[in-house]
């Protein structure tokens, strides 16, 4: 690869974002051929070089995985230059290949999966794959047993087949404000007509959420995505932020497959 800079070298290793790599640089855990290194533009030999960090030989990564929090207002889609898209908030774009594991609309918050790791992405995405989601909706009217009841039969929702059984969760005003996916600034508290649930499902059809509620008579007004299959939304995530999983996070999403 030849010589790049060290911070660049960092962040395509998947140790954090430039930010986060250019705070360790100056928190002193990085060293080149065990001298420590202080500036994050220094040039390193990607094949004569020795970088360490904590310690930790440093290679780089031949995958990149990152949880992105996703804000309203965004696409999933390519680059574009017309509209915002989730690449934009990623400093590797371009330098690696990213795509989003599945999507969200343009209006739903919350977890997605950012990778280069295409065998991972596709497998994860395939239809023969039920990957549990769960969502923190609110919605423009209450529910209740009989709505549990229509989700977990599997409710036409107008494709040809009827969606697999899903998880209708209605919570009350003291688990949707305790819950910690509940958002500060949708005007919940205030909106006393609004009905906060938690819908899990186990496809990834188009609008599912949406069509869902539209079949037992509801709209969603706030969607947010909180975990997927064992990865779980970052609380410490604001919108529009992004970290590399953790070796935790990454096994966990192997042990399921
Ligand atoms: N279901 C929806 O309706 N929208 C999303 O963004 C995700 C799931």
């Amino acid at each position: 690869m030849g010589k790049i800079r060290l911070d660049k070298f960092l962040a395509d290793a998947g140790l954090g974002t430039r930010t986060q790599v250019k705070a360790m640089i100056r928190q002193g855990q990085i060293a080149v051929n065990g001298q420590p290194a202080s500036r994050p533009e220094m040039k390193v030999d990607t094949d004569a070089d020795r970088v360490t960090a904590g310690g930790e030989a440093v290679s780089r990564a031949e995958y990149v995985y990152y949880m992105f929090n996703k804000p309203a207002g965004c696409l999933c889609e390519a680059k574009n230059g017309r509209s915002r898209t989730v690449f934009d908030y990623f400093e590797e774009s371009g330098r690696r290949r990213l795509f989003t594991v599945g999507r969200l609309d343009k209006d739903t918050e919350g977890l997605l999966l950012v990778t280069d790791d295409g065998p991972l992405g596709h497998h994860l995405t395939s239809p023969r794959r039920h990957v549990s989601k769960t969502y923190y909706a609110e919605l423009d009217g209450p529910v209740g047993e009989e709505e549990v009841r229509l989700f977990a039969g599997g409710l036409d929702i107008g494709d040809a087949k009827p969606a697999l059984p899903a998880v209708l969760e209605p919570l009350d005003a003291a688990q949707a404000a305790g819950a910690r996916c509940c958002p500060a600034d949708t005007g919940f508290h205030e909106a006393g007509a609004r009905q906060a649930v938690l819908i899990t499902v186990q496809e990834g059809r188009y609008h599912e959420v949406k069509r869902l509620c539209q079949a037992v008579g509801r709209t969603v007004i706030y969607l947010k995505r909180v975990s997927e299959g064992s990865l779980q939304l970052d609380d410490s995530l604001p919108p529009g932020a992004y970290r590399p999983l953790t070796a935790q996070e990454l096994e966990d999403i192997y042990k399921d497959m």
